[in-house]
């Protein structure tokens, strides 16, 4: 409704945003270095966040960037993951039928990971979002994944990523095993004001937009109100655009 009003070519502020369109800011810039690291090196990254301030679309972004001839991403995002899902899923993402039983799946998913590094000379990058999600049995096979990284043929990168509370739980005495391995560890940072702004105008160049649609003291308040998340700043700035235009149509009847 408010694109047409505002003559855009397309919707800004919407989740589904190209990844050539993303700000990189400080902190996003960051992580993408320390992600490449960690793929390269075969290390364990753990990355929190807070809610909306980017985590999947980072993933996103450092997938895309990936060599696919050089590594294989097995991205898993599911909430309720549980060790025979966990298996299935990465199965299914290799090209695999899985084995009924999970113990049965469980070794056939090394000898997947093997056959990649071995036959296709490749770097399974494993990613598990929602991570502070996770059960405490499935933390379990997170150390069964990490133990397989000792075994030098196949070696894979893992990747876990969630909300701030990943951190707490990971540093538990019960998963002190887990913790103690982790290879690079990194909070990704809500923006600043600056990076606000830039966010906001970058949205707006993305639709062609036309002129000072938000003034900086309106900026200043949408970023005091969001605290710089930018999902949060993404729904306000929609409701803005939505309330200019009705009140704006009401005025010219
Ligand atoms: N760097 C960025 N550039 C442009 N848009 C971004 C950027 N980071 C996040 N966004 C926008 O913010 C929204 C929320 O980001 P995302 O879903 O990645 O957050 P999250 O940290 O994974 O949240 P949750 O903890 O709820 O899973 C995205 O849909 C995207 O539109
Ligand atoms: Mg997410």
């Amino acid at each position: 409704m408010f694109e047409a009003f505002f003559d855009f070519t397309g919707t800004p502020f919407s989740r589904d945003i190209s990844v050539k369109e993303l700000l990189e800011t400080a902190s996003f810039k960051e992580l993408q270095g320390r992600l490449n690291h960690v793929s390269r090196m075969r290390d364990f990254g753990v990355f929190t966040g807070d809610a909306g301030t980017g985590k999947t679309t980072a993933i996103r972004r450092f997938c895309q960037g990936l060599d696919s001839n050089k590594y294989s991403v097995l991205y898993i995002s599911d909430s309720g993951l549980t060790p025979r899902n966990f298996y299935w899923e990465t199965l299914h993402q290799l090209g695999y039928e899985p084995r009924f039983y999970r113990g049965d799946a469980k070794r056939q998913l090394q000898k997947a990971l093997a056959v990649l590094v071995d036959n296709e000379k490749k770097t399974p990058v494993v990613i598990v979002d929602e991570a502070h999600l996770l059960s405490r049995e499935m933390l379990e096979e997170i150390r069964f994944l990490l133990n397989l990284r000792m075994d030098s043929y196949s070696a894979l990168s893992l990747i876990l990523t969630g909300q701030t509370e990943l951190r707490e739980t990971l540093k538990l005495q019960v998963n002190e095993a887990i913790w103690q391995r982790v290879d690079m560890r990194f909070h990704l940072l809500a923006m600043s004001k600056e990076e606000t702004t830039a966010y906001i105008t970058k949205h707006l160049a993305a639709v062609k937009a036309h002129g000072e649609i938000f003034t900086q003291s309106a900026i200043g308040v949408i970023h005091e109100y969001c605290g710089g998340i930018p999902r949060k700043v993404n729904k306000v700035a929609a409701a803005c655009l939505m309330a200019a235009t009705g009140q704006k149509s009401k005025a010219d009847r």
